[in-house]
């Protein structure tokens, strides 16, 4: 018998309160603030090529859409003063993988060196693993990208491996860090969790 947690749906409505901002649903007519912070090389750098650059007023569209409907409840709009100022979000995995799931995050330049990043992904970390039922949350750091890094360590994640030469990004060659937080680390998690590394789950 499975003594997994449950993956949880989530609310899709759901908020964080972070101080001076807070993560919420993304919902139309944020598409001039997304699109203003979004629209910057010095972000999109450290992103996938799925992150466009340039970014136009039909990525805004097209990226409010989905993230208010489909993605709601795993993507956040991160929200100061009603303007989006970045986004923070969950991506599951599938199959054998879908008790894990990649976490990402950015912010717009403008609001860098606050500690902002840092409170939206705990916040979203948290919860991903308190009340989703997540054992696994990873997110690959493109070698050179210090500030993601240091973010991540201050959110209790661990470098766990790094994957040589898996990203090409512009022309460029760049290892891959592996950052991982774990609900067995939690200490929300760790009193009420019955499964462990090894032989959790169905083994007939
Ligand atoms: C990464 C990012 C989200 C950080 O957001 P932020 O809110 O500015 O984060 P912080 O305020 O915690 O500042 C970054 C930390 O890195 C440190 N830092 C900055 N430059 C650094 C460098 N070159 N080397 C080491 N540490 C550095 C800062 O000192 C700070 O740490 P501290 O609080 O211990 O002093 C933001 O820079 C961003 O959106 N970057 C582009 C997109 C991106 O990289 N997303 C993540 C992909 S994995």
């Amino acid at each position: 018998m499975s003594s997994l947690p449950i993956l949880y749906t989530p609310d899709r409505d759901i908020e964080f309160d972070l101080g001076s901002a807070r993560l919420r649903r993304y919902r139309d007519g944020d598409q001039p603030s997304l699109m203003r912070h979004a629209d910057d090389e010095g972000v999109a750098r450290w992103l996938r090529d799925g992150f466009p650059h340039p970014y136009t007023a039909a990525d805004a569209d097209s990226w409010v859409e989905h993230a208010s409907t489909a993605l709601a409840g795993y993507v956040f709009a991160i929200d100061v003063g009603g303007a989006v100022v970045g986004s923070v979000g969950l991506t599951p995995g599938s199959d054998v993988f879908a008790w894990s799931s990649e976490i990402g995050y950015w912010l717009g330049r403008d609001l860098w060196g606050r500690g902002l990043a840092p409170r939206a992904l705990a916040a979203l970390t948290d919860h991903a693993l308190r009340n989703m039922g997540y054992l696994r949350l990873f997110a690959g750091v493109f070698a050179g990208n210090e500030r993601s890094a240091r973010v991540l360590a201050k959110c209790g994640y661990h470098l766990e491996s790094v994957r040589h030469a898996a990203v090409v990004k512009r022309g460029t060659v760049y290892d891959e860090a592996v950052w991982v937080r774990l609900a067995a680390d939690h200490p929300a998690v760790l009193g009420r969790a019955s499964w462990s590394a090894q032989g959790s789950g169905n083994e007939g």
